[in-house]
């Protein structure tokens, strides 16, 4: 989404509703309500996002704190979806895997290991977690603890920031629009940092007092070593240093963050915090929780769960970089679990393309033996299909492929 969009939305919405589609929400409304025949017109954006949702919001964090025992029915998963059915990590062998460890130091000493390792990561996990990452380990735990103690404050004062549809900014509860869908069992706070003119302070929270302050700092660093992994990644593709930075748009690249959170949840054999998805974006730097796990990564036909080394991000490959990868890396899915002792928080930060750019296999990545698995297509268009759906495994990046 960028701002022309946004611009043009409000100017409609302030106007006509000219090409706009429009509709009429009834299906709700008492007799009373519709006699009254104001009857709520709702302006959609070109790519039919609204400015609401198809139900109305529940807060997961009301739902854990009025103490119920069982899990209400639209947090349910099919059993074939629930954890533990798909779980195969009981077995020893997988309880013993783990996404592999980068250090970021060594690397740029020109260790040839860590270059071989990280090469090895992004073809066969597309995640591992990197430890002398060049963050203060003090600003992590800041990052932390403010978004923690905002997550904590009374539903009342985050409902101010409550987000839509048409732009997702702000305190939200679910991610797609299907009416009906089974929700995951999080409430979240998307904002973002990049490109410049999307910073928009008054769409963050101002409590606690400092989380902006922090926030804005924490984002600057991110942006520093989300760049610094684009050029690891560049290089081990064989590709020059800057050339992935390039084909992502340069200073126009995008940066934005989603904080989770996973309250306790009363059945967390039935439910999933995040459903099995891929990062639709460039890559993802997550400041796991270190003190609960939940993060699930698809290895195989195992779900690995990850344990966070202590001052690690945890980096995955998203969509748009196996895209220009020509699928060497991995975009691969990941889920989180719940459980009923400790809630539990972490901050994912997406590192995108320019959203209006077209996004292809890079040439020098395309063969005659290996022809671009994927015809060109901007970030906006990729990013809509998961604002309407939700996360839904790989499905995107695979109905992508062009049939042979
Ligand atoms: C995400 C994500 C994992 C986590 O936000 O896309 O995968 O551990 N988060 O919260
Ligand atoms: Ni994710």
């Amino acid at each position: 989404m960028n701002n022309q969009d946004e611009t043009k939305v409000e100017t409609v919405s302030k106007n006509s509703f000219n090409d706009q589609e429009q509709e009429v929400k009834t299906d709700n409304m008492s007799d009373q309500d519709k006699n009254t025949k104001e009857i709520k017109i709702e302006a959609k954006n070109k790519n039919g996002l609204g400015e609401t949702w198809p139900e109305p919001i529940v807060r997961v964090q009301s739902l854990a704190e009025s103490n119920l025992s069982t899990v209400p029915d639209r947090y349910i998963k099919p059993p074939s979806q629930r954890p533990q059915t798909t779980i195969t990590n009981h077995q020893p062998e997988a309880a013993a895997l783990n996404i592999p460890v980068i250090d970021l130091d060594s690397l740029f000493l020109g260790n040839e290991d860590d270059m071989k390792k990280i090469s090895e990561a992004c073809r066969e996990w597309g995640f591992f977690q990197v430890i002398n990452h060049g963050v203060k380990p003090e600003l992590m735990d800041a990052a932390r603890e403010t978004w923690k103690s905002f997550f904590n404050l009374p539903v009342e004062d985050k409902e101010v920031h409550s987000n839509s549809p048409r732009t997702y900014e702000g305190y939200g509860s679910r991610l797609g629009v299907e009416k009906g869908a089974i929700l995951d069992w999080n409430d979240y706070y998307f904002l973002h940092f990049r490109p410049l003119p999307l910073k928009d302070f008054n769409k963050w929270p101002s409590l606690p007092s400092n989380i902006r302050e922090v926030t804005d700092e924490y984002g600057k660093e991110l942006v520093k070593l989300g760049g610094r992994l684009m050029a690891i990644l560049s290089s081990n593709l064989g590709l020059k240093e800057e050339q992935l930075q390039e084909a992502f748009g340069g200073d126009g690249v995008g940066a934005c963050m989603r904080a989770n959170y996973y309250p306790k949840c009363p059945q967390p054999e039935l439910a999933l915090g995040l459903s099995p998805h891929s990062d639709p974006g460039g890559i993802t730097i997550l400041l796991p929780d270190e003190q609960v796990t939940g993060l699930q990564v698809r290895h195989g036909d195992t779900w690995i769960t990850v344990n966070p080394h202590p001052n690690a991000f945890i980096v995955n490959i998203g969509d748009q970089v196996q895209i220009l990868s020509n699928s060497k890396y991995k975009s691969v899915e990941h889920r989180v679990t719940v459980n009923s002792e400790k809630e539990r928080v972490s901050l994912a930060f997406f590192y995108n393309p320019k959203s209006d750019i077209p996004i292809q296999p890079m040439q020098q990545l395309v063969t005659s033996t290996m022809p671009p698995l994927y015809p060109p297509m901007t970030f906006d268009q990729y990013r809509l299909f998961i604002r309407t759906q939700g996360p839904r495994g790989k499905s995107l990046v695979e109905s992508h492929i062009p049939p042979r």
